[in-house]
């Protein structure tokens, strides 16, 4: 999909128009004798086009629209054009997000229609945030138009190919508005390829290929160098647990790791280390998932995902901050050299691991990637994984859980979720969760002594793997990571992209 930006608001020439329109509670007089008042919703809207105005005025049907949020309204005017009104409800609570929800909502519903259309931008935008407001709508747009149709020999290709955003702005504004357009389409296509990670299936995506798509993709990035690591150089950094889950599968192992250091970097630059469970596949290993846990875990890579789009994003950006990103590949699978329920390992930081259950893995790859990355001295590290289905219980599928050994940390990203319109919420590590996954025969167990907390328990073993004095976070985000179909750009099933953006905000304020 096309979207450029024009400084004139009346475009002519493309089939639809969108505008906005917001209502007001004003009072009337109940009846044209008596004093009563009565409370009435009224219509307020700015910069429509005179030919709107007039179409409106004259259409019988428009006396009762209310200009609600997400109520449409389209009307056929002079030209021969279709205007769309896209009602916001009370401008005094108009936010970001319901900007977001609402152009994603109009985009579902013509794209089918019309095959180019003018988005009259200066009737949208926040009061004071104008920028921001035009970030959030394009991408919005671009996570709307996202389909994983790759596969289907019918693609069901959208109607509409070319969206003309239209101000009247002066060309000074215009030219912030357009970096905040130029930032929404990095983002939108951040979001795009995490998601073609995600959904792309574990026969063709496996540790191998993903390894390589993005050794490929890193080619087109500035400032970034790459390092992959194979199943000998993880022996030879005695990452006995990342090997131990991949010992069932067909594909070699892999680390992927991306170092971004920006044009300007001096001794002062802030560096943040992004760590990624990339399990292609979770199958659960010997402790093997039941048919209907298993499908769907394609799915279990989204933390990579996640982190290399934010990754890719900052880099695109240019941010001023120097970036490491993680990720540990491969997929839980059982053949006969599989890790058996009662192994012992050894972490790279030499503490043993008493595996109880081969489904506890993302934990096992995250614990020896984490440690690997605590090597570079980070100011903050952040781990993303679809690790437990325990923080679908705690925290619903639309919240990320958040675990950190440092507030700051927590506070900041916490901070920039809601920036971002994203749910996170923290939950704690204990002492009693950390004596709970201490085992009889070796230091640690992979699982708790029961499911209770299951969450909490899983970050405390990672945490055991992150060297003293740095700055850990721990997002878990197998909830969010996919089938957020109660977002209007998200599709409802597949993989979401969310958190993306949270991780981009936080880049963006280190
Ligand atoms: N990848 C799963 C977590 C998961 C479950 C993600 C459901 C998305 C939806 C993880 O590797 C796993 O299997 N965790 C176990 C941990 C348990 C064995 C302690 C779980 O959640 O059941
Ligand atoms: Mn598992
Ligand atoms: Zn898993």
């Amino acid at each position: 999909m096309k979207i450029n930006l024009s400084f004139e608001a009346n475009q002519s020439g493309t089939e639809l128009h969108i505008f906005s329109c917001f209502n007001k509670t004003q009072e009337v007089k109940a009846t044209k004798k008596a004093d009563t008042k009565k409370a009435e919703k009224v219509l307020v809207h700015s910069h429509w086009s005179e030919e709107l105005t007039e179409s409106f005025e004259h259409s019988v049907a428009s006396k009762h629209y209310k200009g609600e949020c997400g109520e449409l309204f389209s009307i056929t005017m002079m030209s021969g054009a279709t205007a769309l009104i896209v009602g916001l409800g009370d401008k005094t609570k108009l936010t970001k997000e319901i900007l977001r929800r609402q152009i994603a909502t109009t985009y579902k519903a013509v794209s089918g229609k019309y095959e180019d259309a003018t988005l009259h931008l200066d009737g949208f935008l926040l009061k004071g945030h104008a920028e921001e407001s035009i970030t959030a709508m394009i991408e919005a747009l671009h996570m709307a138009a996202y389909t994983f149709d790759r596969h289907l020999a019918v693609k069901k290709k959208a109607k509409l190919q070319s969206i003309t955003l239209a101000t009247n702005e002066k060309k000074t504004v215009a030219k912030k508005f357009e970096a905040a357009i130029a930032e929404a389409h990095i983002i939108g296509e951040c979001v795009k390829v995490a998601r073609d990670f995600v959904n792309e299936a574990p026969n063709i995506l496996h540790s191998e290929t993903y390894a390589k798509e993005i050794e490929k993709d890193v080619k087109n990035l500035k400032h970034v160098k790459i390092k992959i690591l194979g199943k000998a150089e993880l022996k030879k950094e005695k990452m006995g647990m990342f090997l131990a889950v991949n010992a069932g599968s067909a594909y070699e192992p892999r680390l992927v790791h991306l170092t971004y250091t920006p044009a300007k970097a001096t001794s002062k630059t802030k560096h943040i280390a992004l760590v990624g469970k990339g399990l292609t596949f979770d199958t659960g290993g010997y402790s093997l998932k039941p048919g209907a846990s298993m499908m769907n875990m394609k799915f279990d890579m989204a933390g990579s995902a996640t982190v290399y789009a934010a990754f890719r994003a900052a880099v695109q950006m240019q941010l001023p901050v120097k970036i490491s990103c993680y990720l540990g590949i491969t997929d839980n699978a059982v053949n006969h050299l599989a890790v058996m329920p009662d192994s012992i390992v050894t972490g790279r930081n030499g503490k043993t691991v008493e595996i109880l259950n081969t489904d506890a893995e993302g934990r096992l790859v995250l614990g020896d990637v984490v440690n690997y990355a605590c090597d570079d001295k980070p100011d903050a590290l952040i781990d993303a994984a679809t690790l437990t289905g325990a923080i679908l219980v705690a925290l619903g599928s639309e919240v990320c859980g958040l675990f950190s050994n440092n507030q700051k940390l927590a506070d900041s990203l916490l901070k920039s979720a809601k920036n971002a319109d994203e749910y996170m919420w923290q939950l704690p590590i204990i002492d009693e969760h950390k004596n709970d996954i201490k085992a009889l025969v070796a230091d640690l167990k992979n699982i708790g002594s029961n499911g209770n907390g299951g969450s909490a328990k899983g970050a405390a073993f990672i945490e055991n793997f992150v060297e003293p004095g740095i700055a850990w976070a721990h997002l878990d985000i197998a909830g969010i990571g996919d089938s957020q179909g109660h977002l209007p750009y998200c599709s409802p099933k597949g993989a979401s992209g969310l958190i993306i953006r949270t991780l981009i905000d936080y880049l963006k304020n280190v």
